[in-house]
């Protein structure tokens, strides 16, 4: 991969320090605006998206940052549609419980569901408990990125795949570029997007976590990595 990401994955002078806070609006919401918020900055068709994550649901998965639970529901439907196996076990964390409340709302007859309200940078579970770990529209939100890494290294299994999607600053032709600064901007004032990420810094993130990079490819604004637990 030959493109150069001047910016670095350091926080944003806007970026509010909001945290879970910054996740107060309702579910529905956030689904509505997260829609046009994808299209806006990631720059990605969300079937795109949903096939990528689709492929990293192992028996007992995390879905780490499930948010409103929306797009793992999608991501379950695009699973059933290609005829693959639904997890045993789910966990969906969240720290922010307006949007966890959506979650429960829409899970709340799939018995092999469990939602959990925490900081992903202390997960309450065993060491090598999880199958697969997919983390969705959420890296470039999490405050703290490294402990979130090191916490879910500790969960995976060795063998287990890490699937992520991460926000890189806007590129492409000037009104690509201009659409995605300014939404970004919208979600630097929010408190909702912590920072925008360069390839090369994300990629040396994950491999001093002692992740093994599998894959990684750019679509939009937007790179995807599968990290390995070796
Ligand atoms: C942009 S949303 C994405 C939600 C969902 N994955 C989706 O694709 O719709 C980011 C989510 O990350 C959660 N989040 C950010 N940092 C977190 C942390 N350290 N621990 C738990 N949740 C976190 C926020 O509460 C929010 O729900």
């Amino acid at each position: 991969m030959t493109t150069k990401h001047t910016q670095s994955n350091t926080k944003h002078p806007d970026a509010k320090a909001k945290g879970a806070d910054a996740y107060r609006d309702p579910s529905w919401w956030y689904d509505i605006r997260g829609f046009f918020i994808l299209m806006g900055t990631y720059q990605v068709f969300i079937g795109n998206h949903l096939s990528f994550f689709a492929r990293n649901l192992g028996n007992r998965h995390l879905e780490a940052a499930i948010g409103s639970g929306t797009f793992l529901a999608l991501t379950l439907i695009t699973q059933r549609l290609k005829g693959r196996t639904i997890p045993d076990e789910i966990v969906g964390i969240d720290y922010a419980e307006s949007m966890l409340n959506g979650a429960k709302k829409l899970f709340r007859n799939k018995k092999n569901i469990h939602l959990i309200q925490a900081d992903l940078s202390k997960i309450d579970f065993p060491d090598a408990y999880f199958d697969s770990v997919n983390i969705a529209h959420s890296f470039h939100a999490f405050p703290e990125p490294e402990k979130v890494l090191k916490e879910l290294f500790r969960v995976m299994k060795p063998g287990a795949n890490l699937y992520v999607d991460v926000l890189l600053a806007p590129q492409g032709g000037y009104i690509r570029k201009a659409i995605a600064t300014k939404v970004n901007n919208f979600c630097f004032r929010k408190g909702i997007l912590a920072r925008t990420c360069n390839l090369e810094e994300t990629q040396a993130q994950f491999k001093n976590n002692q992740f093994e990079i599998v894959d990684s490819y750019i679509k939009g604004n937007t790179f995807h990595l599968i990290a390995r637990k070796p």
